[in-house]
């Protein structure tokens, strides 16, 4: 708890790339280093982006409003005037003729952003704007830069745009300035000083932008700083011990892990255990690769908690790179935060008790592992 407090209420909101990741970082390392591992930071190149502008304008009857408006992640930029006309969930089918050279209004669901952009731009729009289809903002990515300016809106500032869609013309303006630029992001990666890495205990420290990202990623960074603590207090192990930074810009962390690794070393490896997002909720989902899900079962049955196994594909996170390089890996928790991504994942939902069982968990499981 201790440590979580540190990352995410000293240090706070961790976005890849920033002065606070970075002082997440050298938190994380000081204190593997106290420990007696040899613990360094391995430093990555990332794309980070600037948003300098943002906004939607709507001109109606009542007078002009401005609307509270994020831009997609990574939107065109530019200024775009145009009616507003409805398109629904952004199926091909749901572009009335309007809609070119206008500005088009787009359900979030059930296909992807590129896909509902790909289809305005066919349609003719000029502009995107996607609202939520639950309550609240949201932030979203697309998959490449589209050709027009993309953002989102809340779902309650929607329903209103589409209430005085109803019975009159509204005419809206879309700007958007973002800026890529050329950024940095470090891994925290420690070794026993006279050992080998048969296992790899990790998790990322970043988190969005949004909030303080005290269960995601706050609690599986502490509890893999305490793993780290309780090993090397008796009498340590072939375990090492991975930070992950710039997770949330899709896993580039883990993925520069990976990559650098020596044949040797990625041959010596036997597991990857990856602790994200563990401290809200109740119950534990796993799932990973089967070997280690069964041990995991095994464990979590010697210590008498309860547990599933996940057949649902897990929220991406840093194990995946490790399966993509044949090392088995597993990633326990409960998908079932409520605050994921906002404001309000904070230190106060943490809930002490799945500390313990996520610690004890993971203890049994390198145990299992360094005695097979
Ligand atoms: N911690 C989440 C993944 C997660 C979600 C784990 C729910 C367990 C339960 C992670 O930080 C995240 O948000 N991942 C993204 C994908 C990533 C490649 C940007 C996601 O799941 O959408
Ligand atoms: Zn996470």
């Amino acid at each position: 708890m201790a440590h979580a407090e540190v990352l995410a209420v000293d240090i706070g909101s961790r976005p890849a790339g920033s002065a606070e990741e970075l002082a997440a970082a050298d938190y994380i390392r000081a204190e593997l280093a106290s420990y007696g591992y040899e613990a360094g930071l391995q430093p990555f190149p990332i794309q980070v982006y600037e948003t300098f502008r943002s906004d939607l304008d709507v001109a109606h009857a009542s007078g002009p409003s401005q609307i509270d408006a994020a831009p997609l992640i990574v939107s065109a930029s530019g200024t775009e005037t145009g009616q507003l006309v409805s398109a629904g969930l952004g199926y091909p089918d749901d572009f009335p003729v309007e809609a070119n050279g206008n500005i088009v209004l787009i359900e979030r669901g059930e296909i992807e952003f590129s896909s509902k952009v790909a289809n305005a731009e066919n349609a003719g729009a000029v502009a995107a704007v996607i609202y939520n289809n639950e309550g609240g903002p949201f932030d979203g990515r697309l998959s490449e830069t589209p050709g027009i300016p993309v953002v989102s809106i809340a779902r309650e500032d929607g329903e209103s745009l589409l209430d005085l869609m109803a019975s009159e013309t509204l005419t809206a303006t879309v700007e958007v300035e973002i800026n890529i630029v050329d950024g940095e992001s470090q891994n925290v990666v420690a070794r026993p000083a006279d050992g080998a890495c048969r296992i790899v205990v990790g998790g990322h420290y970043d988190s969005v932008p949004a909030g303080p990202g005290a269960n995601d990623n706050g609690s599986g960074t502490a509890v893999v700083v305490e793993l780290a603590r309780t090993l090397a207090a008796n009498g340590g192990g072939d375990v090492c011990f991975a930070l992950f930074g710039a997770e949330e810009l899709g896993l580039i962390g883990s993925i520069a892990y990976v990559a650098a690794l020596s044949p040797d070393e990625l041959s010596s490896i036997e597991a990857m255990l990856n602790f994200d997002m563990l401290a809200v909720g109740s119950g534990w989902p796993m799932s990973g690769s089967t070997s280690l899900v069964r041990l995991a079962g095994e464990v979590a049955d010697g210590l008498d908690i309860p547990f599933d196994i996940s057949t649902s594909e897990p929220g991406g996170s840093d194990h995946a790179p490790f399966i993509e390089a044949d090392i088995p890996a597993l990633i326990l928790n409960c998908f079932c935060d409520p605050n994921y991504h906002t404001a309000d994942d904070s230190l106060e939902f943490l809930d002490r008790q799945r500390f313990a069982e996520a610690g004890a968990l993971g203890l049994g499981l390198i145990e299992a592992l360094l005695a097979a």
